[in-house]
């Protein structure tokens, strides 16, 4: 059998958003200002637990990797045991390497002196550097290997299964924070499907609050197109 599903690529196109915009800031912040590098360190945060943002990067990075552990590598290490084994391995060196950022960042906003919180910003930088070198060769491992061996596996409707139970252990402010993210990642085509396939199954408020997300948040143009295609 070889379905069309893919559980991993639109989540790790808002993914790979969130750490462009994440990369810009970290390289345009002024360490010098202290306002500035607190709001960076809050945003930098490591554990959805304590964090006072629900769009925190940290810990919607390393919570993805949590899903995928939980939801989808029990499933798919029968058939590819070793990819599997070797994806848990690249999520532990993530983990560790979030959470020296997390500290770092943390440490950073509490340095007294200029001099030092510039040194320090820019070794947070070279941090976020090496996290994201690593995160974004080990989403395209995911995309390029794991997606087919989970199409030759599972039929679509396991695999849809399978985004529902990672959905359904979502706090809504994080799916709503991770969706305007998304949306704004997705082309035409990924969109019409996505929102045309909550439009058929989801309670109309949630639809509702999907609908808003991607009003606030994609491109006008070609939000419109979308809205012309799925019919809402
Ligand atoms: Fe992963
Ligand atoms: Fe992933």
């Amino acid at each position: 059998m070889t379905g069309k599903e893919d559980l991993f690529t639109p989540v790790h196109k808002g993914l790979r958003a969130m750490m462009y915009d994440l990369s810009t800031r970290l390289q345009t912040t002024d360490f010098t200002d202290r306002v500035a590098t607190q709001a960076l360190a809050t945003d930098l945060e490591v554990d959805f637990a304590i964090a006072r943002s629900a769009g925190c990067f940290l810990c919607a990075f390393a919570a993805h990797a949590h899903d995928e552990e939980k939801v989808v590598f029990p499933r798919s290490a029968a058939a590819a045991n070793a990819l599997v084994s070797e994806l848990i391995r690249d999520h532990q060196g993530l983990t560790r390497r979030e959470l020296e950022i997390g500290e770092r960042a943390r440490g950073l906003a509490s340095l007294s002196s200029r001099e030092e919180r510039m040194a320090a910003g820019i070794h947070l930088n070279q941090l976020a550097n090496d996290l994201f070198a690593a995160y974004f060769a080990h989403m395209n491992r995911e995309e390029t290997e794991l997606v087919p061996v989970m199409r030759e596996h599972f039929t679509d409707a396991e695999q849809a299964q399978m985004r529902g139970a990672i959905i359904a252990g979502f706090q809504p402010d994080r799916l709503f924070a991770l969706l305007g993210w998304m949306l704004p990642a997705l082309n035409v085509s990924e969109l019409t499907d996505l929102i045309g396939s909550v439009k058929a199954g989801a309670p109309p408020p949630l639809m509702k609050a999907v609908a808003e997300i991607g009003a606030a948040r994609v491109d006008a143009d070609r939000w419109a197109v979308v809205r012309q295609n799925v019919g809402i």
